[in-house]
């Protein structure tokens, strides 16, 4: 793999299951395989469990890794071309990344979505140059539209825990007092599609995703109807995708909390999200501390999927 961004890139899903159990079971079976081989870790936006365990993973493998908050002590960048740069920020991307490039053999790169322009958004600006002008292999650790490693680990986990050879997965927004981007959710729904799994999305009217991302699931704006029968509930807020609404806010309904009577619904679901977490926003204390709740077995698996994918790139498959 010369770049990963999104989880379709994987080619078939049970080869790429076999060997994140494989990296899972034997985690430093291929120490040698990143010796003297760098990985840079590029962040223009916060991060916990990414920058963690896309860390671990690369030295389960042997690389070294160094690591960029482009935010916290790099010159600040600009990102559009033609600009005359006369303001604050003294660098372009343009000669940025082919400098950072020269210093590694693998960039990891985050960068989230402006929510201002969502035609800009969508086409990836950032993610897209490091990709073209870096000479180097690339991943995404969140980018505008997806979170493949995110995704990869939350398939994962859902593979360990299912009690049936497709389970019902339901995701559904819930709420948040910030606009949030809509990566984790496409990047999620896509996977489900991809994985053959029995898919619903639940959302509030105004807040469906793009249909690129959701072609093939089933949509509702009734939580309580999509919640029944459910083996997996993914909570996750996200912003309003749609026309001149991208970007917004438009309901901070708290009725679509995840609750345990909302969980009473389900055939004894297992509760998943990807963190940080909102708790009595998205999901209640008494749901994500019960014994049905993934969200720890969650993260840890994002070494997992982080570990597999880095190996596929430094092995060239
Ligand atoms: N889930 C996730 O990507 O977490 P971080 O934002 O903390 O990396």
């Amino acid at each position: 793999m010369k770049e990963f961004t999104s989880i379709t890139q994987l080619g078939g899903l049970q080869q790429a299951l076999c060997e994140a159990a494989r990296v899972k079971k034997t985690p430093f079976a291929d120490s040698e395989l990143g010796k003297n081989r760098t990985l840079l870790l590029v962040f223009f936006n916060n991060s916990l469990r990414t920058r963690l365990s896309t860390q671990k993973a690369a030295l389960n493998l042997g690389m070294n890794v160094i690591v960029l908050d482009v935010n916290q002590g790099a010159w600040k960048l600009e990102t559009e071309r033609g600009v005359v740069m006369d303001g604050d920020k003294s660098e372009h991307l343009l000669e940025a990344i082919p400098v950072m490039g020269s210093y590694c053999d693998m960039i990891g790169v985050r960068s989230f979505a402006g929510l201002s322009d969502r035609e800009s958004d969508y086409n990836e600006v950032i993610l897209n140059q490091f990709i073209k002008y870096s000479g180097k292999p690339v991943f995404s650790m969140e980018a505008a539209t997806r979170h493949p490693l995110q995704t990869f680990a939350d398939i994962i986990t859902i593979e360990e825990h299912k009690k049936k050879a497709r389970p019902k997965v339901v995701m559904t927004w819930a709420p948040h007092p910030k606009a949030l981007p809509q990566a984790v959710p496409n990047s999620f729904a896509e996977g489900m599609i991809y994985g053959g799994y029995d898919f619903v999305i639940a959302n509030p009217e105004g807040y469906d995703l793009a249909p690129e991302f959701t072609e093939g699931a089933i949509v509702t704006h009734d939580q309580n109807e999509a919640l029944r029968g459910a083996d997996f509930v993914y909570a996750k807020n996200w912003s309003a995708y749609e026309g001149e609404n991208y970007g917004k806010v438009l309901s901070r309904d708290m009725s679509w909390t995840v609750t345990a009577e909302k969980m009473a619904l389900t055939d004894g679901a297992f509760f998943m999200h990807c963190l940080p977490v909102r708790r009595n926003m998205i999901v209640s204390d008494e749901v994500i501390e019960s014994p049905q709740s993934l969200v720890i077995p969650e993260a840890a698996n994002r070494v997992v999927s982080a570990q597999t994918v880095i190996r596929r790139m430094l092995l060239g498959l």
